[in-house]
């Protein structure tokens, strides 16, 4: 038998459809509310709202659960490849041996950035923040791909994953004033993006194997976390049937802000500034308890995680390796490690759910990688890019409506126009 929800307004009582997904979670179908009540819902920051029914990507905040089409992140993160994953993402099933060569072969041969688009680079100042500079240029995609160029959305999807890389490491080289260095196509995904992140022009660059596989790690790890804010703008952007370009930067826009991806920066900003004021992390801890002190310890607790991250398991485990394993040795990684011990054992923290997150370790790690702190944002959209196509795609294929919320109007009520002079 179906199962509803029943509402009351007044003397009207009208009942409404529970949907239930694959993994028991409920949802009430407030399709028709609107029409036969005259109400809309309201849900600031959408907390209690489905957008969508998505076949991509599970998430139980509560137990920690995380999976893409079925298959946990911890197994993905240990045995994929970057690729692989979103091969997985895109198309919903793991690729068979051919499928996977044929994809990765169909990217290799597309990393180029034409030269005209190259020269869009050089209008940028030096000090450009590599993220504008990346939204901007996949959005000048939509401009360069249009009429006879513009080819299948198949097409766009593999020139879109084949040239991220090679225009987020040029934003990066643009905003040091330095040359920017060509894909090589021999090369796999992640060691092809460090050898243009990395390569000077005075010796050949060695891709690190320890370097390369925590990258492909992180990538993997950050692929796609279902509806959050950069995800539901590629969405609802896409929703308008704009071009996969046009919705992607919007999302990567969406990602900029440092309560969503720009927070693995913030981290890293703020272990640099409790080191500048002497390294004290109990006045820094003690600081995180007191509200009236403006000083909010950036990478702890989660939306949507209420335990912990199973993202932040795995990353805290592979940042430990690297940093072994290169013999990293950095005050700052060491203030992290004392801020990490004291959230994870002071009631107050424990209490209050502020484990550290999956921004807080991915900042450790690409700092230990040699990454440069405005690149970080920058690295979760690489990892984010096959998440967010998969859903522009699921989204499309689903023939979605044009995603259009309402509101309650709480503005002045009608009044009469009085001239300027009567003022
Ligand atoms: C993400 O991976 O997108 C972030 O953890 C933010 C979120 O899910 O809300």
């Amino acid at each position: 038998m179906s199962e509803f929800a029943e509402l009351s307004l007044g003397d009207k009582r009208i009942q409404l459809p529970v949907i239930t997904g694959t993994e028991n979670e409920k949802a009430i179908d407030i399709a028709k509310l609107r029409d036969e009540t005259g109400y809309i819902t309201i849900d600031s920051g959408y907390k209690n709202t489905g957008a969508t029914k998505s076949g991509i990507t599970f998430l139980d905040g509560e137990l920690g659960i995380l999976r893409y089409r079925g298959y946990s992140i911890e197994e993905l993160a240990d045995k994929a490849s970057f690729l692989e994953v979103a091969y997985l993402l895109i198309y919903g099933e793991l690729p068979t041996a051919e499928q996977y060569a044929a994809f990765e072969k169909e990217i290799r041969t597309h990393t180029i950035v034409n030269e005209d688009m190259r020269k869009i680079f050089d209008g940028f100042p030096v000090n450009a923040h590599p993220m504008g500079v990346l939204s901007a240029m996949v959005c000048a995609m939509s401009a360069f791909y249009t009429g006879e160029k513009a080819g299948s959305d198949e097409l766009n999807i593999i020139r879109l994953l084949a040239k991220m890389p090679t225009v987020a490491t040029w934003s990066y080289k643009k905003s040091q004033g330095h040359p920017v260095n060509y894909p090589k196509n021999s090369l796999d995904y992640c060691s092809n993006f460090l050898q243009m992140m990395f390569a000077l022009p005075v010796e050949e660059y060695k891709v690190n194997p320890v370097v390369s596989s925590a990258l492909n790690k992180l990538l993997i790890l950050h692929a796609d976390h279902e509806q959050n804010c950069s995800t539901s703008t590629v969405r609802l952007v896409g929703s308008s049937h704009a071009s996969l370009y046009a919705s992607i930067s919007a999302g990567i826009n969406a990602l900029s802000g440092p309560l969503h991806g720009g927070a693995n920066q913030e981290v890293i900003e703020m272990l640099e500034a409790i080191k500048a004021d002497g390294g004290d992390t109990d006045k820094f801890i003690a600081m995180a308890k007191d509200k009236n002190s403006g000083f909010r310890l950036m990478g702890f607790g989660h939306r949507v995680y209420k335990n912990f991250d199973p993202r932040a398991k795995i990353i805290k485990k592979a940042a430990y390796e690297v940093l072994a394993s290169l013999g990293v040795q950095d005050p700052v990684l060491d203030i992290a490690k004392k801020l990490e011990e004291a959230a994870l054992s002071d009631p107050y923290f424990v209490q209050r759910r502020l484990y550290p997150n999956v921004d807080f370790y991915s900042g450790i790690i690409y700092r230990a990688l040699g990454i440069p702190t405005n690149m970080f944002t920058v690295m979760f959209a690489i990892g984010r890019l096959p998440g967010w196509i998969a859903q522009w795609k699921e989204m499309r294929v689903n023939k979605e409506p044009i995603g259009r919320p309402r509101q309650v109007y709480v503005g002045a009520t009608p009044r009469d126009y009085v001239p300027m002079e009567q003022r």
